[in-house]
């Protein structure tokens, strides 16, 4: 399973790119606008250095056809492993279905509907985006949703569309998109740092660094 970050926070990005464990990262207005960043197409160009062999997510800002398509095309000669992020709608999916058929990727965001996913697959998407967080926030099952289009995909072997997960709120998220198959999950940083912790992890930990201590070695001046 593929991880992308879900931020615009460059020093997040590069912090967690030091890990080796990520694969990408997606942004959006609001994380952009969160990040405070002066220039858009500059931070998407450092992120794109920052994460050279991971698709990173940019988000077009209009919302009709032409403008879209138009800022589409902008923002992937920024670099190669830019991927076009266009909202689910009747204009982004033709945008999706341009920008495709030009081999630019494109990630499909804001998808609420097993059959929203199955049009973004038509459309030729390289990720669609369903939020599942946000799903949940209205007393709907954001993870069935993940079922759902993880098993229409899975029919027809011809989609090449990936299911990213998006909208994940906690490690059970991660967990169960990964159970069910899914391709990537984008993931908020506070969330990945919680994928690493266990309480028994941490009083195993010192419990041997204590316990090696009283040997009084050290493996280095074995060496
Ligand atoms: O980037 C898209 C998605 O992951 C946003 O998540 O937490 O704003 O619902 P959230």
């Amino acid at each position: 399973m593929k991880f992308f970050v879900d931020t615009a926070d460059i020093n997040e990005i590069k912090d967690l790119a030091s890990t080796g464990l990520l694969d990408g990262v997606t942004t959006n207005p609001s994380l952009v606008a969160a990040s405070g960043a002066k220039s858009f197409i500059d931070l998407i160009g450092q992120i794109c250095k920052v994460v050279p062999d991971g698709p990173v997510s940019a988000e077009v800002a209009a919302t009709d056809y032409a403008t879209m398509l138009k800022e589409g095309q902008h923002l992937a000669k920024i670099a190669k492993n830019v991927a076009v992020k266009v909202p689910l709608t009747p204009d982004g999916l033709k945008v999706c279905k341009a920008l495709s058929d030009a081999g630019t990727m494109v990630n499909v965001t804001l998808c609420f509907s097993a059959a929203q996913a199955i049009l973004a697959a038509k459309a030729g998407a390289t990720f669609i985006s369903p939020f599942v967080g946000r799903l949940d926030d209205i007393g709907q099952d954001g993870m069935q949703l993940i079922r759902d289009i993880v098993q229409i995909y899975k029919q027809y072997p011809a989609i090449k569309t990936e299911v990213l997960v998006a909208s994940v709120r906690h490690p059970v998220h991660l967990v169960e998109a990964a159970k069910m198959g899914a391709h990537v999950a984008t993931i908020p940083p506070k969330v990945i740092r919680q994928l690493y912790a266990h309480p028994l992890t941490d009083k195993g930990l010192a419990a041997f660094v204590a316990d090696w201590a009283k040997t009084g070695q050290s493996i280095l001046d074995a060496a």
